[in-house]
């Protein structure tokens, strides 16, 4: 991993010439959770299908510093070993750059009776807080001691199950009430949880792997606590990253001449393939893939609001507005999950797109503008892959700096893009 690397990406300006195929890889958001919830066995499972991704080595670190010992088995295979976790305190060099460390407080807390961890990082899209964990935390029985920018969080006798409810229906809050869920005392209900598949898809893993959970993918899940969990015989297989495919599925919109989609999920993009299709966008459906041809009518303007699972993913939100500079009309994005998620705009603008911040959450774009090659800096994992569409989009040459936050959710993803024909090289 080097920090300063870069992409240096030769622009299209616009001509449809990208064709093959683009393999879809394991979720990140489900392989980070998944690896967090190893806290939850007594002996270990091994994962499958795991992206080679920088969030996932920082996370195999996190739990590696815990007492987990963790082996590669194989391409995208690990072991993991969890017999002897008892480290309660998380690296906090490494959480606080990866937001997804905070989903290991929870089955920690649940099996030790003790966490301790910094106020957790992660890409900068706005106001993060933690206080759904705080108070779900105090609800379940635990006490909370603030030591500056650290929280030590303490449930000696272990955690109490509790009906709680989230004001908003986070998804790592839901995941680490879920497994705290499976090793507290009693019974705990999660309401107004959030509905994101790739809680069902290591929900179900749990489930088959002896805990007791009802009502995975509806807003109300209840989770009977046992005892530690046995993944003897029970391995996890990540499922298809949908926010790859989803902005897969742009760049084909954008620059496909022939584009397969392979070992994806259609169905769980159901929000980006409505919105596409209305743009005009023409696309075959498979069982696991999408394919697009080069002939496509103009596109034109869509409005989108995103919103929790089954709604548009925030995630999709930059990829997706590098499609509407190149649509016909007005388009109006209404980002309602984090405020700080638009400022990537301006530097669209940069690459000559019209794009209008109106506040934190609603902006417009006026298209198609032809787009022009620009030096620009990843700031976080979403907008930068967006960067790397509208350099492809563009004409002329283009660089993309800080591609360690695009590495932390794509894997080799100039390689890839290579592969069907995309003018992307990485630079040091
Ligand atoms: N929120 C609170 N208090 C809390 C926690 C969250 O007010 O204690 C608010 C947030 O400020 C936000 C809303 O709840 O307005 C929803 O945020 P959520 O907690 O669902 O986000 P997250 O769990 O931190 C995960 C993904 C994100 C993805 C969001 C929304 C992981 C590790 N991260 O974040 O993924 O954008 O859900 O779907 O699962 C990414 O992969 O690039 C990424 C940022």
């Amino acid at each position: 991993m080097i920090e300063t690397e870069s992409f240096q990406i030769e622009g299209l300006a616009g001509e449809r010439r990208l064709e093959g195929q683009l393999i879809v890889k394991g979720a990140k958001n489900a392989a980070l959770k998944a690896l967090a919830a190893s806290l939850l066995f007594k002996d270990g499972f091994e994962i499958h299908n795991v992206p080679a991704i920088e969030d996932i080595a920082r996370t195999i670190e996190l739990l590696r510093d815990l007492g987990v010992v963790i082996t590669a088995a194989g391409p995208a295979v690990f072991t993991l070993k969890t017999d002897r976790v008892e480290n309660y305190r998380l690296n906090p060099e490494i959480s606080k750059r990866l937001r997804a460390s905070i989903v290991l407080t929870g089955p920690l807390l649940a099996r030790l009776g003790r966490v301790a961890f910094p106020y957790p990082g992660g890409c900068v899209i706005g106001k993060r807080p933690i206080d759904i964990f705080l108070e779900g935390f105090t609800a379940l029985g635990a006490t909370i001691h603030e030591t500056g920018t650290d929280y030590e969080l303490r449930a000696p006798q272990g955690l109490i199950g509790a009906e709680l409810f989230l004001k908003t229906p986070s998804v790592t809050a839901t995941e680490t009430f879920l497994m705290a869920g499976v090793l507290a005392n009693g019974r705990t209900v999660i309401k107004n949880a959030a509905l994101e598949p790739e809680i069902e898809s290591v929900g179900q893993w749990l489930k088959k792997s002896g805990a007791k959970i009802e009502g995975l993918g509806t807003p109300t899940i209840t989770i009977i606590g046992s005892e530690l969990l046995s993944g003897a015989n029970i391995a996890y297989t990540t499922l298809p990253d949908r926010i790859e495919a989803g902005s897969f599925l742009i760049l084909a919109a954008l620059l496909g001449k022939d584009i397969e989609i392979k070992a994806c999920e259609p169905n769980h993009l159901d929000a980006l393939l409505h919105l596409l299709r209305l743009a005009g966008v023409k696309f075959e459906i498979g069982r696991q893939t999408i394919r697009l041809c080069g002939d496509q009518p103009t596109f034109t303007a869509v409005d989108v609001k995103t919103h929790e699972y089954p709604g548009f993913p925030t995630d999709l939100q930059a990829p997706l507005a590098v499609f509407l500079t190149q649509a016909r009309g007005q388009s109006f994005i209404f980002e309602t999950i984090f405020e700080g998620r638009l400022g990537y705009l301006e530097t669209l603008a940069r690459f000559g797109g019209n794009t209008r911040i109106l506040d934190a959450h609603r902006a417009i774009i006026e298209g198609p503008l032809p787009l022009i090659g620009r030096e620009v800096e990843s700031p976080d994992l979403r907008a930068g892959l967006a960067y790397i569409l509208a350099a492809l989009v563009a004409a002329g040459e283009s660089i993309v700096h800080n591609v360690y936050c695009i590495d932390r959710g794509y894997e080799r993803i100039d390689e890839r893009l290579k592969a069907v024909g995309a003018p992307i090289r990485r630079a040091a």
